[in-house]
């Protein structure tokens, strides 16, 4: 890090760790009863308690001090404004303003960029609708009852993960997804699929990913071959979603079937464009527009909320404070929301594709971690599984623990015993069991002296490990749209702070490049010989066991 005064920061925090890590969390709640109050965050209909971590007020204090002394303010702004943050690839980060429904500019290059957003997101919410209630008919005039969403990375993992989340607002339309060029994906959907009501939307910012291209190839023959070839048939079954309109058009679709966006919108972070349309599909324009202002509410709490109560940024720094000083590799997410199933999947790609980077904005290889490996699934099924190493493990895990209060099953028995569950855990987590208390059980339980003795220290719990609590009410299009822009905004800070371009993945480029050698050494004859002894051995192998 170039900023000195920076560096004195991040040396008192590693000295601050050495002196609060004797303590226990246990032991810090005995002693603040108003730490809960101290350190929550109300904001609309979300409730972030971050009481459950390693902190006091001095870690707090140096945290926001870092933050400081990392240009962060002036860093939003120029997220916000425009500038072209994301430089290695010479563009601008503007995601905010799809969601920017205040009516006011967005200046880029001089131009406001609201009127074509505006333009381009009325017509994929006309033609989603359109879709919804049965206007547009397929080439034999039926109406359409299933969209293919066919793509991968940010083009997949955010619009099906709303839809799942969105789930209960769903309409008759089905949505479904394609994605992984394994041929069982698109086969296993086709299967069920008819041509005559289905429709295909290739969401592909670059239209050149090799896996989309692949599957949206297969699509395009299975419909053909059905259709007698009839390329204008075609037509009003396929639309695309890119900003390459040239591939677009060379691919057959048809000119007001080409939904649009710019290169100031990341894969990653592309949802909110007309990425989003298989999402417009399945819960209606209205909801997909109330979820632009979920995000857009959430976007001016983190451009005009001073840090100390800023959501994201507060997140960025507890993450910060475990990856860099006490060596926390990974950081579990835990959606105690059966509809948020797909949602860790969703934040690994924002966050390891934007913070797994090792070089800083000056060129220079850090000498400090950055992002950590994302990784969890549900509560409660994943009590089942992984949270014996969380609670008894060696690895200091952080996690955040999201749920909604409301029961949208009307089962409220049911979810009582989910929320009893997701209390329990970050309370366990946190407290832990002493040798003293388990000792007192098992007495109580009226066992003898040498099996206790023997049984102890397995079923002692440290505790002190941390939790973030997220609540919400109910996961309407509006909170989700909130929750989704959090972590967007979390990831850039930290970001900021490691001094890194979250925006940008080079890291995905070498694997994609040799990928096409050995696509092309399958159809060469004989030994391959051009790679290293393993890499050649096995794609001989391949080439000579296949059937
Ligand atoms: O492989 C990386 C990546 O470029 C992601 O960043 C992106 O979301 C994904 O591929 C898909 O790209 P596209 O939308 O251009 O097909």
């Amino acid at each position: 890090m170039k900023n000195s005064l920076k560096n004195e920061i991040w040396k008192e925090l590693s000295e601050h760790k050495n002196k609060i890590e004797i303590r226990s969390m246990r032991d810090m709640f005995a002693a603040e009863s108003e730490r809960f109050e101290k350190y929550s965050i109300f904001f609309e209909d979300l409730l972030l308690d971050y009481s459950k971590n390693l902190i006091n007020d001095k870690t707090l204090g140096l945290l926001i001090n870092l933050a400081k002394h990392s240009d962060l303010k002036e860093n939003i702004e120029a997220m916000f404004t425009g500038e072209k943050i994301n430089f290695t690839e010479k563009r601008a980060v503007l995601h905010t303003a799809l969601r920017n429904l205040s009516g006011n500019s967005v200046s880029f290059e001089g131009k406001d960029v609201m009127p074509d957003i505006k333009i381009e997101l009325d017509k994929a919410m006309e033609f989603a609708d359109s879709l919804r209630n049965g206007i547009h008919k397929g080439f034999t005039g039926k109406a359409i009852t299933d969209v293919v969403n066919i793509g991968i990375g940010g083009s997949h993992l955010g619009p099906e993960m709303v839809c799942t989340a969105l789930a209960p607002y769903t309409g008759d339309v089905k949505v479904h997804f394609v994605s992984n060029v394994d041929p069982t994906d698109i086969n296993d959907k086709l299967k069920s699929l008819n041509p005559e009501t289905t429709l295909f939307l290739i969401a592909s910012k670059t239209f050149t990913t090799q896996e989309t291209m692949a599957n949206a190839e297969k699509s395009r023959q299975w419909f053909l071959s059905y259709s007698d070839n009839d390329e204008a048939a075609l037509a009003k079954h396929f639309a695309a979603l890119s900003t390459n309109i040239e591939a677009c058009i060379k691919f057959g679709i048809a000119n007001d079937r080409i939904f649009g966006f710019w290169d100031w919108v990341g894969g990653r972070y592309s949802l909110w464009s007309v990425i989003g349309l298989s999402i417009a599909v399945s819960i209606g324009s209205d909801n997909f527009l109330k979820m632009l202002d979920g995000a857009n509410k959430m976007d001016e709490h983190f451009r005009h909320t001073p840090f100390e109560q800023n959501i994201p940024v507060i997140l960025a720094l507890l993450g910060i404070w475990y990856a860099n000083f006490w060596q926390a590799s990974t950081y579990a997410i835990i959606p105690y929301d059966q509809n948020l199933l797909k949602f860790t999947e969703f934040l690994q790609q924002l966050d390891m594709e934007s913070n797994g980077k090792r070089i800083t904005k000056n060129g220079s290889i850090v000498d400090y971690t950055t992002g950590p490996v994302i990784w969890g699934t549900i509560g409660t099924n994943s009590q089942h599984s992984f949270f014996q190493l969380i609670h008894q493990g060696t690895q200091l895990i952080p996690a955040d623990f999201i749920a909604g209060t409301d029961c949208r099953s009307g089962d409220k028995s049911q979810h009582d015993i989910l929320m009893s569950n997701f209390f329990a855990q970050t309370e366990a987590l946190m407290k832990g069991k002493t040798e003293d208390e388990v000792r007192d059980e098992l007495e109580a339980a009226g066992m003898n002296n040498q099996d206790i003795e023997s049984l102890l220290p397995h079923k002692i719990f440290p505790g002190n490990k941390p939790t973030n609590t997220i609540l919400y009410q109910s996961l309407t299009p509006e909170t989700l749209g909130m929750l989704i822009a959090m972590y967007e905004h979390k990831v850039f800070v930290q970001g900021i702070i490691w001094e890194l371009n979250s925006f940008d993945q080079w890291g995905v480029e070498l694997g994609k490049q040799l990928a096409k050698g050995i696509l092309e050494d399958f159809a060469k004859s004989g030994e391959i010989t051009g790679h290293d002894s393993s890499t050649n051995a096995l794609i001989n192998y391949y080439k000579s066991s296949k059937s």
